[in-house]
């Protein structure tokens, strides 16, 4: 595989408050695509960081009484371990307080005065502290600031302005012979009618407040922010300090953005590039934003969503595929936690998770756990393997065009088509006929090489379930593996699997749902005058937890309808049955302790209900892969649970 480069870059956030689920978007979109690259054995420089100055800083700093830098030290560290939490793959954290990036942005301001495109004039004009940004009279909506619409400030200073008109023409032009500079195309088209408009030229510096970096040869001014801040991609790659790294990843591969802030990005950023000297980056991505049923989040609505509690209740992997897969290229998308439940449960749990839990099972069963020699393929073998190389070219082209979602449908696509070609070939069927242990072997090795394939391909989405789901399937050497081991073949026969629970438990909507309307329900409660809610909210669970579990402790049983087949007495224990019992897509014994209440032949074709993610047992040198549910009386009378209602065997009960 020929190795390429590939620098990618996500904003840099403001450290004014926590990240929500939005940020969390754009960083696990970003690591998406940067172990994309790795895995074909790019050499790949993610860089992410935080945007530190600017008065909005300043003015969060000064109402907790905190030095701008104590404030923001302390949030930046809650932006790292949340980036640690979500398995954020970046190379390098940039801090625009950090004397690397100080320096760089000083001798680029200097460079610009000396050559004529910095000049000092006056400045008066409207001002948005939030956007950190300037806006004519005719840009207001309603007096308020067209992004955000808060409230802008006149503000009249002797400033530093950067001749940005000057290059309105030569970035039309660039934008036209690349058409792929902005993207997506809806959001280059208004772009282009914004220059067209015509450029003003840039207030680059202030003196109402002080946090930022001065300009070097005037200090009462401080350089604005946002020169500051999108100098940070070159900062990071060694330009002033390091000419053969930064002649290495210039120019950025892919800048990725909020739609919101991608008139900096493809506008003054460009102009800046471009009186640098220096070549533009190849893509700027200016993705949609994740929104409420409610709108947009906001602190002041209070309707932020911590990916924190997120990931605390549904584990960081569910997170990253639910924020991969529902946003589409471009699109705003919506994040419930009902929309978020359906996707774990849909495509994580019954599609990704049951595919692996029963294939395995069907291991041990049929095959001691042990992946088996395959005879010839027949021709649904040699479909299942052309799919796995359709997806494998489907995602790499999806992922260079940035669709990510796209490139998730489609492994998804194969996640199904194990579970299609495992319903399709039925294993258990052959395992009943030894003629047919060929054909078994075949069929089982097909479905482990299929699931290793889907294993390395999470590598760049879920890199946790992934490195689960190769170690269960007896595989190793996971760090070192790339896109060349995805050719059809990669598992060894005689590889030894190791089954452990499902992937992903099956989360219950009507109780995971439920919960959170109760939760709602507490926050509406009157606190009581002399103690915070959050103290009591505390104490109340405290007092809860005594012999109670939680729904997540729950949610691992996995309990199942099952017909008996057949029944028969385990020779040399009087207590029990040996019962073959169909869950749907697949067969089970079940060793039950019931001899003494049930004749066999009672037992057959009854609707029962077992546990269907027990741990499997030896009982009498018999093997017993799930147990029965059964009311055991004072009296030690003993009744099976049985389902009165057709309904079909795997069915699950809750
Ligand atoms: N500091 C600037 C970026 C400077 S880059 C040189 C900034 N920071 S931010 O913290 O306010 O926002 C960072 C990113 O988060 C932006 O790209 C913004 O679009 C994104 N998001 C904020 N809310 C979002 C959603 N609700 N959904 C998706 N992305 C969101 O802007």
């Amino acid at each position: 595989m020929a190795e390429g480069r590939f620098y990618i870059t996500t904003p840099i956030y403001y450290p004014s408050d926590v990240l929500h689920i939005g940020h969390a978007y754009t960083t696990v979109y970003c690591d998406a695509l940067a172990r994309w690259h790795r895995l074909k054995g790019d050499k790949v420089f993610f860089l992410t960081g935080s945007d530190e100055h600017g008065q909005k800083i300043e003015r969060a700093a000064a109402a907790q009484g905190k030095e701008p830098k104590e404030y923001v030290d302390a949030i930046v560290a809650t932006f790292q371990e949340l980036w640690k939490r979500l398995g954020i793959s970046y190379d390098d954290f940039i801090r625009t307080t950090e004397p690397r990036h100080k320096r760089v942005v000083q001798a680029i301001f200097r460079q610009l005065y000396e050559q004529g495109d910095i000049y000092s004039s006056k400045y008066e004009g409207w001002y948005c502290t939030p956007c950190e940004a300037f806006w004519l009279e005719n840009r207001l909506e309603d007096g308020n600031c067209p992004d955000c619409n808060r409230p802008v400030e006149w503000v009249t200073e002797e400033s530093y302005f950067f001749r940005m008109s000057k290059y309105g023409e030569r970035l039309l032009a660039h934008i036209e012979a690349n058409p792929d500079f902005i993207q997506p195309e809806t959001r280059r088209n208004e772009m282009v009618s914004f220059i067209r408009q015509g450029l003003e030229d840039l207030c680059v510096s202030r003196t109402s407040f002080d946090w930022g970096i001065p300009v070097p040869f005037d200090p009462d001014h401080v350089i604005y922010v946002w020169i500051d801040a999108l100098s940070n991609y070159l900062t990071a790659i060694g330009y002033l300090s390091d000419e053969d790294q930064f002649k290495t990843w210039w120019p950025a591969d892919v800048h990725v953005v909020g739609k919101d802030i991608l008139r900096f990005h493809t506008i003054i950023w460009p102009a800046l590039l471009m009186a640098l000297g220096l070549p533009l980056p190849k893509r700027v991505y200016g993705h949609g934003w994740l929104v409420l049923d409610s709108g947009k989040m906001s602190k002041s609505k209070g309707n932020v969503v911590n990916p924190n509690d997120l990931i605390d209740e549904f584990g960081a992997d569910a997170i990253r595929y639910f924020l991969l897969r529902e946003v589409s290229f471009g699109q705003d998308a919506k994040y419930s936690r009902r929309a978020l439940v359906e996707r774990i449960n849909a495509d994580l749990a019954n599609d990704l998770g049951n595919a692996l839990y029963r294939s395995l099972s069907m291991l041990e069963r049929f095959c001691d756990g042990v992946v088996p020699q395959p005879g010839a393929p027949a021709p649904v073998d040699l479909r299942l393997q052309e799919l796995a190389a359709d997806v494998i070219g489907g995602m790499d082209e999806c992922l260079q065009a940035l669709e990510v979602n796209s490139a998730l449908a489609r492994l998804w696509r194969l996640v199904r088509g194990v579970n299609k070609y495992i319903d399709d070939t039925e294993p258990w069927s052959l395992a009943k006929d030894p003629s047919a242990q060929e054909r078994l072997h075949t069929v089982m090795y097909h479905v482990c090489e299929a699931l290793r394939i889907v294993a390395l391909l999470l590598k760049a989405f879920l890199p946790e379930s992934g490195s689960k789901m190769w170690r269960q399937l007896g595989l190793t050497a996971w760090e070192e593996k790339g896109f060349d081991d995805l050719t059809w073949g990669g598992i060894a026969p005689g590889t030894r699997t190791a089954k452990e629970d499902p992937l992903f438990p099956r989360l219950d909507p009507a109780v995971v749902l439920a919960e959170e309307e109760i939760e709602e329900d507490d926050e509406e409660e009157t606190p009581q005058a002399d103690r915070p809610v959050a103290e009591e909210r505390k104490d109340t669970k405290v007092s809860e937890t005594e012999g109670i579990i939680t729904i997540d402790e729950f949610a691992k049983v996995q309990l199942r309808l099952a017909v008996v087949e057949t029944a028969e007495r385990v020779a040399g224990a009087d207590r029990l049955l040996k019962l073959q019992v169909d869950l749907g897509d697949e067969k089970r014994q079940i060793i039950a302790g019931i001899a003494q209440h049930y004749a066999p032949e009672a037992l057959i074709g009854k609707r029962v209900v077992v546990v269907a993610n027990l741990k499997p047992a030896k009982l009498r040198g018999e093997l017993s892969e799930g147990m029965l549910l059964a009311a055991v009386g004072n009296d030690g009378k003993l009744g099976v649970v049985t389902v009165e209602e057709e309904i079909a065997p795997g069915a699950l009960v809750r």
